[in-house]
């Protein structure tokens, strides 16, 4: 798998892969050597590349950076890919786009936008980097947690649930990605469900909890 954006998500995202047996490619903006010392930690499943050969190394491609960025992904090298999208707008980061701040669009609807021929899938995006990295379970544990994932394409959100599921969390369906404003910053799955900020081992969040924040969220 690849994963654009190597900061707090990326590389947890990418230490519960390599912990699972899988290969991860890992970029960032300021190119592969930089990311020598992740990678090395991380061990022989982790590697680092250019964003742009981080994006053809495998079917599964997470892009896990600011909004700001997305203008400057590797579009083209994205065509065909399945990208999960971990990201959250923020206008005191990202600066102000109309577009998001109006709820004309969601975040993920603006990612897919600008990767066309990319297929988009929202997922990680309400979890703290911290408690991913601790809440992770083998399947069939009793205190699995489960993260809501948003996307248009069913094929694209059973290969994500594969992922997740291989990294230790379970699944649910949060609709297409014009409905994923319902896991964006600040709703009621955002964040809470998994505990506060200030312990790091967070707690369990089961399906039934994830389901009924989904719907407790208003515009
Ligand atoms: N932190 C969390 O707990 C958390 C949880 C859920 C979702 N999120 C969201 O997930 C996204 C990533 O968050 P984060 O906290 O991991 O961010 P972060 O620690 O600030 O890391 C951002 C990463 O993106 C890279 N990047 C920026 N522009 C890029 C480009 N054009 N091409 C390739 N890589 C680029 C940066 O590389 P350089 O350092 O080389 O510039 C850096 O590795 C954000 O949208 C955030 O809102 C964060």
């Amino acid at each position: 798998m690849g994963i654009i954006g190597s900061g707090q998500i990326g590389t947890t995202i990418a230490r519960l892969a390599v912990r699972a047996g899988q290969q991860a490619v890992l970029s960032n903006s300021r190119g592969p050597e930089t990311l020598a010392g992740v990678v090395a930690e991380l061990g022989p499943g982790a590697s680092a590349a250019t964003s742009r050969d981080a994006a053809a190394a495998g079917d599964l491609v997470v892009v896990t950076v600011p909004v700001s960025a997305f203008t400057n992904l590797p579009a083209e090298a994205l065509v065909g890919k399945t990208v999960v999208d971990t990201c959250n707008y923020g206008p005191e980061r990202d600066g102000h786009l109309p577009e998001l701040d109006d709820g004309t669009l969601t975040s993920s609807e603006l990612l897919s936008r600008q990767l066309p021929g990319a297929v988009v899938v929202k997922a990680f995006n309400n979890i703290y980097f911290e408690h991913l990295l601790s809440l992770a379970r083998a399947a069939g544990a009793a205190d699995r947690s489960y993260l809501p994932i948003a996307g248009d394409s069913p094929s694209a959100k059973a290969q994500v649930t594969a992922f997740i599921d291989s990294i230790g969390y379970g699944v649910v369906d949060a609709g297409p990605l014009a409905d994923s404003w319902r896991q964006e910053t600040g709703s009621p799955v955002w964040g809470t469900p998994y505990g506060p900020y200030s312990s790091k081992e967070g707690q369990p969040a089961d399906e039934d909890v994830i389901r009924a924040a989904l719907a407790a969220a208003t515009r």
